[in-house]
């Protein structure tokens, strides 16, 4: 199949399959609000293409990593309210809250470093309370929530609208032993908090994995990043899901990475291919180059060990990923001509490749997969 897009390779987002990720979610979540993470650009799906289909699904929240990612987003016209999960430096706090950006706060100074802006800028800071329930990654420790309670008293310009926490351990294992603690750490948060006046709006606590298996964590509101991609988090959150008696959420990939063939060319048995020599041929083969490296995210672990799919065959990566090529075999495959399409992850006809068999050649998980397909790759909704 030629594919004359006017494109070397392209990441393939299929519209169709996001819109029935977010409705098996929100068939399990009822009346707990979605927020699309759309964090490492949208999880290597392409920011604004899943910002538009979360718009177009009427989603209120996106959830960023960044001050760039959440500028990004509203300098393409998206007004929904946009969270900052992860950190915020104190000289970023004011084009935080210019941009109406929602901000966590997990200490005494991002706190205050987000009223000062506000102050300056005569607007209000409107903050999620990051609470430390056992990840410790981000997150105000329990023992000092007086202290914070206590000074965002003293700060009229800061709005919490959000308490939230984010679970370690729940998709590694199908032990519930850790998250029922970190849920329980986070109750006790909020109890206090109320005790103490502090209004919360919005409570979140769940990530996918979460949502799959834990209703009690539900809250008002849920972010949910991997699953909406149609991915599952990992196969302990499917036999936990299965244990449990539960049926488990229909999840269709969202993406799929192509290319095409760039050269053809047969050589010897007996030849050397790529660099450090590393596969030799045992017989004369056919060998297809394709335009696609490690510096597009296609792991250099992947050496001599993926294949990709060309007319819905398998054809084996042959010697080391390259920065920008690989070469694969497709002596065994009829009729491979010049810019065909090469599939490196997705389907094609009855052949697939996932994210999980890559991620488990590469020693890495389906996360880290996707999110390392390098931006500059153009996203087509299709
Ligand atoms: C704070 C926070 N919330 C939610 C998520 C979404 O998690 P998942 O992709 O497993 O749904 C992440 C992802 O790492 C996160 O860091």
């Amino acid at each position: 199949m030629k594919a004359g897009n006017g494109m070397i390779q392209w990441v393939e987002i299929d519209r169709k399959a996001f819109f029935n990720n977010l409705d098996e979610f929100k068939k399990r979540l009822g009346r707990t609000e979605v927020m699309a993470v759309v964090k490492a650009n949208a999880y290597g799906h392409g920011l604004l293409e899943i910002a538009r289909l979360s718009r177009e699904a009427g989603l209120n929240w996106l959830g960023v990593n960044s001050l760039e990612e959440g500028l990004t987003l509203r300098r393409a016209g998206f007004n929904q309210k946009i969270l900052i999960l992860g950190y915020v430096s104190l000289d970023q706090a004011e084009a935080a809250v210019e941009a109406d950006l929602r901000c966590v706060a997990y200490n005494l100074e991002n706190l205050k470093a987000l009223a000062r802006a506000a102050r300056r800028l005569q607007k209000r800071a409107i903050i999620h309370l990051k609470v430390e329930t056992g990840t410790n990654r981000q997150g105000i420790p329990v023992k000092q929530l007086g202290s914070i309670v206590r000074e965002i008293k003293k700060l009229p310009e800061i709005e919490v609208e959000g308490v939230s926490s984010h679970f370690a351990n729940i998709e590694d294992t199908t032990d519930d032993y850790y998250p029922k603690r970190q849920l329980a750490n986070f109750i006790e948060a909020v109890h206090f908090l109320e005790e103490n006046g502090q209004v919360i709006p919005v409570k979140h606590l769940a990530c996918s994995a979460a949502a799959i298996l834990f209703p009690e964590t539900f809250f008002d509101l849920a972010r949910i990043g991997l699953g909406l991609y149609g991915l599952w988090p990992s196969k302990e959150t499917l036999i936990s899901c299965q244990q449990r008696g539960q049926e488990p959420l229909k999840l269709k990939p969202v993406l799929s990475w192509r290319t095409k063939v760039a050269q053809i060319k047969t050589v010897p048995a007996g030849s050397y291919i790529g660099y450090g020599c590393t596969y030799r041929t045992t017989r004369r083969s056919q060998l297809a180059v394709i335009p696609v490296g490690y510096y597009d995210g296609y792991d250099r672990s992947l050496s001599n060990a993926a294949y990709v799919l060309i007319k819905g065959h398998r054809a084996q990566v042959r010697g080391r990923v390259c920065m920008d090529f690989i070469m694969a075999d497709i002596t065994d495959i009829p009729g491979v001509e010049l810019e065909d399409r090469v599939t490196l992850l997705g389907t094609d006809g009855r052949e697939k490749i996932t994210a999980e068999q890559l991620a488990s050649l590469a020693g890495t998980i389906n996360y880290e997969i996707v999110t390392r397909i390098n931006q500059l790759i153009p996203r087509v909704i299709v």
